[in-house]
């Protein structure tokens, strides 16, 4: 069954899969969600084994819109500006329980946590089965734990190759990058983590972002799936290289400069330097990095074992969010 185009049959077919308490994967503007009814225990139960996930990693839960999260929460000011602002979008809001008008989510999704990550996502696939099953849908991103996210249905099918489960085909290009995480503390944005999110509208709204930097977040974090080891390749990162070795591919951002040109393996996040580009493409390239590296012993000529990567810069928001997820990719 796995990869499957999204006719209105398949569509159909995923619905009533997801309204039967199983799971689908499926593409958000971000990148692909592993989906369940976060109503149901036995749904939400088997998104966590069949991603290997740690049962105190909560989830995101995502709902067809405001209206909708405003059934199962209750949403403070500031929450409502940003909620307004942003959904649906690349945006996942904490919500604490004791808001909840509703206990009916499924106590697994909060892992042990007392709040909930809230997303309403923009994508019409996502859209479509959050409307067709008016459920709230529990998804993490689609890859086993601790790998990579998964841009691609086939990242999905090679992170979670079971025979039964339901990929749904992209139809649309995706951002690349998870949601932007926030929280609202006294009324101050907090972000957990870094994403898709355009922080620059939001900045706009003058608001005020405080503890942006979630360097310091690395080994206790708020959002427990921010360990510092996570989003891994399998093969070795490099970071802000200058040179490369032997044995080693090249990702690159920009023009490449001569001595790096060396590299017998090259893939480019944006030849010209776009950042946009380079978030779409950061997770696609490793995950194909990652396969040529598996594809080649040591006596073939474009093996390689370890990839180098060029600095990104980090005046903007994505910037950071890149440079955030290749650390983790690169820590041991
Ligand atoms: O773009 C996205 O956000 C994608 C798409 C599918 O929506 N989802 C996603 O989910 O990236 P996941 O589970 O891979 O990452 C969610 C992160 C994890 O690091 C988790 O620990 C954190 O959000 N998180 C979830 N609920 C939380 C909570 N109540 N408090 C703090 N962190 C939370
Ligand atoms: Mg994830």
């Amino acid at each position: 069954m796995p990869i499957v185009t999204t006719s209105s049959f398949n569509l159909k077919l995923a619905a009533s899969i997801l309204l039967n308490n199983k799971n689908v994967a499926f593409p958000t503007e971000t990148v692909y969600g592993l989906g369940g009814n976060a109503l149901s225990d036995e749904a939400v139960k088997n998104i966590y084994k069949l991603k290997g996930r740690p049962l105190y990693n909560p989830l995101i839960v995502h709902f067809k819109n405001l209206d909708m999260v405003l059934d199962y929460f209750d949403l403070n000011h500031v929450e409502l500006t940003i909620a307004k602002n942003f959904w649906p979008g690349p945006l996942t809001l904490i919500l604490n329980k004791h808001k909840a008008n509703s206990p009916k989510i499924s106590s697994l999704c909060y892992g042990n946590h007392t709040s909930l990550g809230v997303r309403v996502p923009g994508h019409p696939i996502a859209q479509h089965l959050l409307n067709t099953t008016n459920l709230p849908i529990a998804a993490p991103s689609a890859n086993a734990s601790n790998q990579l996210s998964p841009t691609l249905p086939s990242h999905v099918l090679s992170s979670l190759p079971y025979d039964d489960l339901l990929i749904l085909n992209n139809n649309k290009p995706n951002l690349g990058l998870e949601s932007t995480i926030i929280e609202v503390i006294d009324g101050k944005i907090n972000i957990l983590r870094y994403g898709s999110l355009n922080l620059n509208k939001l900045t706009k709204l003058g608001l005020d972002i405080v503890n942006s930097d979630n360097e310091n977040q690395q080994n206790s974090p708020k959002a427990p799936g921010n360990l510092s080891k996570h989003y891994s390749p399998k093969t070795k990162l490099r970071l802000n290289a200058s040179n490369v070795n032997n044995n080693e591919a090249l990702l690159a951002f920009g023009e490449i400069p001569q001595n790096l040109s060396q590299a017998k393996v090259i893939l480019n996040l944006s030849p010209s330097g776009n950042i946009e580009e380079a978030a779409h493409n950061l997770f696609a390239m490793l995950w194909e990095l990652d396969n040529l590296a598996s594809l080649h012993n040591k006596h073939n000529p474009l093996y390689f074992n370890s990839i180098a990567v060029m600095e990104i810069p980090t005046n903007n928001y994505l910037g950071v969010a890149i440079n955030d997820r290749l650390k983790r990719a690169s820590s041991k």
